[in-house]
């Protein structure tokens, strides 16, 4: 049976570069797998740490995983698919992950490559002209793009109970999120529907999606919003927040024990540290100038223009 894809980006040449490089790099970042036993002595290739157990396990149609760098966010979006592989639902469960430019994908791709290879050996491939996994089994997961509203227009009527969301804030609006809402469907029954985002505080997006899971006031606390109204009152379906913090991450911490220590350098200005180190919620963001604002420069003290009158 053939199953109606999505066309497949074709990349143009700069961004088929871009893509490389960022693969190359991202495959070196995640090369090694770490060996690990369950309590009861069983060897396994992943199992979740700390706030990821939550996530995956969580029953709201759509939950975000937000938080530090580094807790295993992006593993867990992953993860909230792959487990649902080999488990019967076969063609029925197709998911779609989205970033917004496609070379931005590669880190998605490897670290796909990363687990898929080892959980699922010999029984699910890497179709790289389509950019999808592809189960033995049925299942199937598309890596996308997804810049502007307009984009949306390759997906209307398409069926994918899984959409995952990959470092929400880097969208400016709700729009092309709230588009694929509908698209979250399958006339399978038994068949789970979920959709699934991980973000960083900070970036262009910071307030909407602050807004829309109402991450203020204690924003490391689980939320529930049980009946979120949408702006004409009506009820959606219900939605979750999750925090993840990068001291749960034990296995990146014991390989790299100064990781804390280096999204501090990266960390452009005090705003991004902030969100990059505790997750807060409460710094400045989304503006035009966040990233280059910072009051130590771009402030001058009080002074008399030269030839006015003074006060
Ligand atoms: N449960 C786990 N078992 C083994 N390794 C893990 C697990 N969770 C995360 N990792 C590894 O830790 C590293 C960081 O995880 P990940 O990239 O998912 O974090 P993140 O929260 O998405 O970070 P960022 O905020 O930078 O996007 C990766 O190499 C990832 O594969
Ligand atoms: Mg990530």
């Amino acid at each position: 049976m053939s199953i109606a894809h999505a066309p497949a980006h074709v990349p143009t040449p700069e961004e088929l570069e871009a893509y490389k490089a960022r693969l190359s790099a991202a495959v070196l970042r995640e090369e090694a797998i770490p060996v690990q036993y369950t309590e009861d002595g069983k060897r396994v290739t992943w199992q979740d740490q700390g706030s990821q157990g939550e996530f995956l396990d969580s029953p709201w149609f759509e939950t975000l995983y937000h938080g530090t760098r580094g807790p295993g966010k992006t593993d867990g979006l992953i993860m909230s698919f792959a487990m649902e592989c080999e488990q019967g639902h076969g063609e029925a469960w197709r998911g779609i992950m989205f970033r917004q430019t496609y070379p931005q994908l590669a880190d998605v791709e490897a670290k796909t490559q990363k687990w898929f290879r080892h959980i699922f050996p010999g029984r699910c491939k890497f179709n790289k002209s389509k950019m999808l996994w592809e189960w033995s089994t049925g299942e199937v997961l598309l890596l996308r793009h997804m810049m502007r509203p307009s984009d949306y227009l390759n997906y209307h009527g398409h069926e994918y109970p899984f959409i995952g969301w990959e470092e929400l804030t880097n969208w400016a609006n709700d729009e092309c999120y709230k588009l694929m809402i509908a698209c979250c469907r399958t006339s399978k029954m038994d068949v789970p529907r979920m959709i699934r985002a991980t973000t960083n505080p900070y970036g262009v997006g910071h307030n909407w999606v602050k807004d829309r899971w109402q991450l203020y006031g204690k924003w490391w606390e689980t939320r529930i919003i049980l009946e979120p109204k949408n702006s004409q009152g009506l009820i959606e379906r219900p939605r979750c927040a999750i925090h993840g913090h990068i001291d749960e991450n034990k296995i990146l911490l014991a390989a790299d024990p100064h990781y804390k220590q280096t999204i501090v350098s990266s960390a452009a200005n005090p705003a991004m540290a902030e969100a990059w180190l505790d997750g807060s919620w409460d710094i400045v963001a989304g503006g035009m100038f966040d990233d280059v604002w910072d009051a130590r420069y771009n402030l001058v003290k009080k002074f008399d223009l030269p030839g006015w009158p003074k006060e």
